[in-house]
């Protein structure tokens, strides 16, 4: 029996990066995991490979600022397994995806796309799943957020506050389910390493850290699960930093 038997799983943004660490993590912990991706190869390659690895997985794909898209995946899931326990709000942008610059530079046009995905689109996928998992009093909600929005982040803060919106969300939401059996956490994370970096910045990057090293999907995955279980019952409302000791709070 594992901690996560019989629960359902959503991880938006799935298909590589940390989502697809905590994809494989949940599945391994037992639950039959959903993996969206807005880009069909990722998803259904994370799939495939945690099937092969005898868990249960279906790629779902959507773009979760879409609500009708959202809506649409969420009824393939239920069709399949049931409603959704576990929703993990992964999609968003990479660190080499924020292209740093003052703000004062920048252009009113082009703030939406951060606000979407790393606010709107937290909502859309929460909403969808929310009145199911209030019915059988039971959920868990856990959103990646970014220590940019903890720390505050020169040169990226339109998207440091769109995680920060994000982070806000979940603990004013936590109150409001906390009764209901859901719970709701956001993990702030330093930078992970992704699989274009070299080692030469890497090792720069690094020096920030007092672990000494830059983060794992494994980092973050054990946490997912942690949260995702019975052992996640009175963690709620919660923004937990993993970030090998940078900036403590
Ligand atoms: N990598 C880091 O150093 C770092 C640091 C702090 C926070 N984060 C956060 O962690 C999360 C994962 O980051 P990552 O580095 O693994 O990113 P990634 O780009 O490697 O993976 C994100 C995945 O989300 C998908 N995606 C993008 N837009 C989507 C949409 N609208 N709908 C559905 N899927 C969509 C992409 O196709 C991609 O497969 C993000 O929320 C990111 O902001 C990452």
């Amino acid at each position: 029996m594992y901690a996560l038997s019989g629960r359902v799983a959503l991880v938006t943004g799935g298909g590589r990066g940390v989502g697809a660490g905590i994809a494989h993590a949940l599945a391994g912990a037992g639950a039959a995991v959903a993996v969206n991706d807005v880009v069909m190869d990722r998803a259904a390659a994370v799939s495939e490979r945690i099937v092969r690895a005898g868990g249960r997985a279906m790629p779902v794909i959507a773009d979760v600022t879409d609500p009708g898209a959202v809506e649409g995946m969420i009824r393939a899931v239920v069709t399949r397994w049931g409603p959704v326990d576990v929703l993990v709000n992964n999609a968003g942008i990479p660190a080499e995806g924020v292209v740093p610059g003052k703000f004062v530079a920048s252009d009113p046009k082009d703030w939406s796309a951060a606000v979407d995905l790393c606010l709107y689109g937290v909502m859309v996928c929460t909403h969808a799943v929310l009145e199911p998992m209030i019915a059988h009093r039971w959920g868990r909600i856990v959103t990646i957020g970014s220590d940019s929005a903890r720390t505050g982040d020169p040169g990226v803060a339109v998207y440091a506050a769109a995680k920060a919106g994000a982070a806000s969300f979940m603990r004013s939401l936590s109150a409001e389910v906390a009764p209901e059996g859901i719970t709701c956490n956001t993990l702030s994370l330093g930078t992970i390493r992704g699989p274009q970096m070299t080692d030469e910045v890497s090792n720069r990057l690094a020096r920030r850290y007092p672990a000494g090293r830059l983060g794992r999907p494994d980092d973050v995955a054990g946490a997912v699960v942690w949260l995702s279980g019975d052992s996640g019952e009175w963690i709620t409302g919660q923004t937990i930093a993993l970030n090998g000791g940078y900036a403590p709070s």
